[in-house]
């Protein structure tokens, strides 16, 4: 575990390590991951490294949306064990050195949680109000086609509305249909949020991770009806983003929470805001320390460079758009705030196969990618199985397929002609969230060594090559590459806390920057294509003899005296020199 720097909160010089629960590890043999499975591979999380564990939702849920979808917000679903379980994880992984993050999801709840249950009774129950329920649009019978209170798309295919027949009133779900939007304008609903909060923080976790946190305040008309959104061109929905991406009230709610759950807490609990569409401007008032809001936020905009009109529109990355994305944020975060740093997470196709190539140079290109995140400015995340380059499923067929959103996009976009079998099947390849769910390779026995019993979703076929026994025992393995960047921020001040320098922003394969933090300096170089590339820097013979600090080339050589020679494919260097 690391030990915090002077003058800088502890999670500055910090690594966490995010775990999906059901493609972890799994004990008893039903095929999904549970509680127990993670407990018992905390020595590979130890000898990584890392600080902290984010676990995404292991809460009672009908698993619509594989746990981002829960009803019960204190407890923990059978599938993955019971409190029990939890507090001895928990126990464990204090015993360890680490600490433990838990999802917050509150933005809404399962169509099965109690609240909505009640909620949905009648006009005049008490906890009507705690979620979004609207009449038909004026001078429509219910269900009518296009009779939805407004024309916004649900992120799941779909409107954003559905029609409860008992009441003749539509509610809200940005998500599944089984994600009823909670009201966050209803102070009960905030009370009981915050003591659910309060309860965990109790049990002894860490700090939350929250799940579209900057959705929950949205923006009514006056008369309390929300507004349409703008169709583009061949969408089916409008797009209602506008009117709940960082809403007129997210900023008080958030300082409200804040005072409610966390200012008393001496422990200073981890809070990370999942925020898609937030912009740098919005992302330093959300996480600049005096305003008393989230820590830090994850932002889209990295991951959102090689897409066109929407997320299932894949082009190629160009890597000065990346520079410029993330120069930017560096840059605007500098002084106040604070960045989170991520190539993968479950949402996301894995960064090797994306950005990288997980053909010939998969280590190479894994451990260069990782080398330029973990050495910018801001906490990284690992993603389990991104410290074995584990690569994207590659999935032939659509039965292959477990997500909502991915099976949901491919039956709504066949069944309106908007695009056939095939590309649609290219486009999940790409970039369906199930890419990242296959199950952590743990060996090369059945199943990755991941279960005894019939998993849920297939194991990626290539775990006899990729898989972490291999891998921990063999020094030169990207598992123990990463090892190596989480040691580096843990005993390198300039890591955390160095001022960031963009390098080369107009270069097409070399990303290239430094970071200095007194005498310091770190020139960092990752070779973004399949050839070699010489090193344009103005200065580069002041780096002549500078200690080359990590290379992800032979291993990793840790010393040596050199000048700055061509990158080869996929090479990643760091330097260190003494400057004044
Ligand atoms: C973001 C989560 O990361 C994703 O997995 C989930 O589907 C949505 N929020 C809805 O909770």
């Amino acid at each position: 575990m690391t030990a915090s720097l002077p003058d800088a909160p502890w999670w500055a010089s910090a690594v966490v390590y995010q775990i999906y629960p059901r493609s972890f590890a799994d004990s008893d043999g039903d095929g999904i991951g549970d509680l127990r499975g993670i407990a018992g591979r905390l020595d590979h999380l130890e000898l990584l490294g890392v600080d902290v564990i984010w676990l995404s939702p292991v809460y009672p849920s009908p698993q619509d949306d594989a746990g981002y979808d829960i009803s019960d917000y204190q407890g923990i679903d059978p599938i993955f064990g019971s409190l029990a379980d939890f507090d001895a994880l928990l126990a464990d992984v204090h015993t360890r050195g680490m600490k433990l993050v838990m999802d917050l999801v509150v933005n809404h709840t399962s169509d099965e949680h109690p609240w909505f249950i009640e909620s949905r009774s009648s006009h005049d129950n008490p906890k009507r109000d705690w979620y979004w329920w609207r009449p038909p649009r004026a001078h429509m019978e219910p269900g009518a086609p296009g009779a939805e209170p407004t024309n916004w798309g649900s992120s799941f295919s779909g409107p954003a509305w559905d029609l409860d027949e008992r009441t003749g009133e539509y509610y809200l779900h940005l998500f599944s249909r089984k994600q009823p939007d909670l009201n966050w304008e209803n102070p009960e609903v905030r009370a009981a949020i915050y003591s659910m909060m309060r309860w965990w923080l109790d049990r002894g976790v860490d700090g939350f991770r929250m799940d579209v946190i900057n959705f929950i305040s949205k923006a009514a008309n006056a008369d309390g009806s929300l507004p349409d959104g703008i169709v583009r061109n061949g969408a089916l929905f409008g797009n209602g983003r506008p009117h709940y991406v960082c809403g007129p009230r997210i900023h008080e709610f958030l300082q409200e929470m804040h005072r409610e759950v966390f200012a008393e807490r001496p422990e200073m609990p981890l809070t990370v805001g999942e925020m898609p569409g937030v912009t740098v401007d919005e992302a330093v008032l959300f996480t600049d320390p005096a305003r008393g809001e989230v820590d830090m936020v994850f932002q889209f905009e990295h991951v959102d460079l090689d897409r066109g009109v929407d997320w299932w529109d894949v082009h190629p990355l160009r890597l000065t758009d990346l520079k410029a994305s993330f120069g930017r944020w560096q840059a605007g975060l500098a002084d106040l705030g604070w960045n989170s740093l991520y190539w993968d997470n479950h949402d996301q196709p894995r960064v090797v196969s994306r950005f990288g190539d997980d053909g010939e140079f998969r280590e190479r290109s894994a451990t260069m990618l990782a080398t330029v995140l973990h050495l910018h400015r801001g906490t990284p995340y690992v993603y389990q199985g991104e410290e074995l380059a584990m690569t994207n499923a590659h999935f032939e067929r659509i039965d292959q397929y477990r997500d909502i959103e991915s099976v949901n996009h491919y039956a709504e976009a066949l069944a309106h002609g908007q695009a056939d079998e095939g590309s649609l099947l290219e486009a999940l390849r790409a970039v369906s969230r199930d890419n990242a769910r296959t199950q952590v390779q743990w060996d090369a026995t059945e199943n990755a060594g991941f279960t005894t019993g019939e998993p849920w979703i297939a194991v990626n076929p290539n775990y006899p090559q990729i898989n972490a026994a291999e891998q921990h025992d063999n020094p030169s393995s990207v598992f123990y590459y990463y090892r190596s960047l989480i040691t580096l921020r843990h005993a390198e001040p300039a890591v955390a806390l160095g001022d960031f320098t963009m390098l080369m922003p107009d270069d097409e394969a070399v990303y290239a920057f430094l970071r200095s933090h007194g005498q310091t300096e770190l020139l960092v170089l990752g070779n973004f294509s399949p050839e070699p590339h010489p090193v344009l820097i103005s200065d580069a013979a002041a780096w002549t003899g500078a200690q080359l600090v990590l290379c992800n080339i032979d291993g990793g050589a840790v010393t040596g005296a050199s000048s700055l020679p061509e990158l080869q494919p996929w090479e990643a260097r760091v330097y260190r020199r003494q400057v004044g």
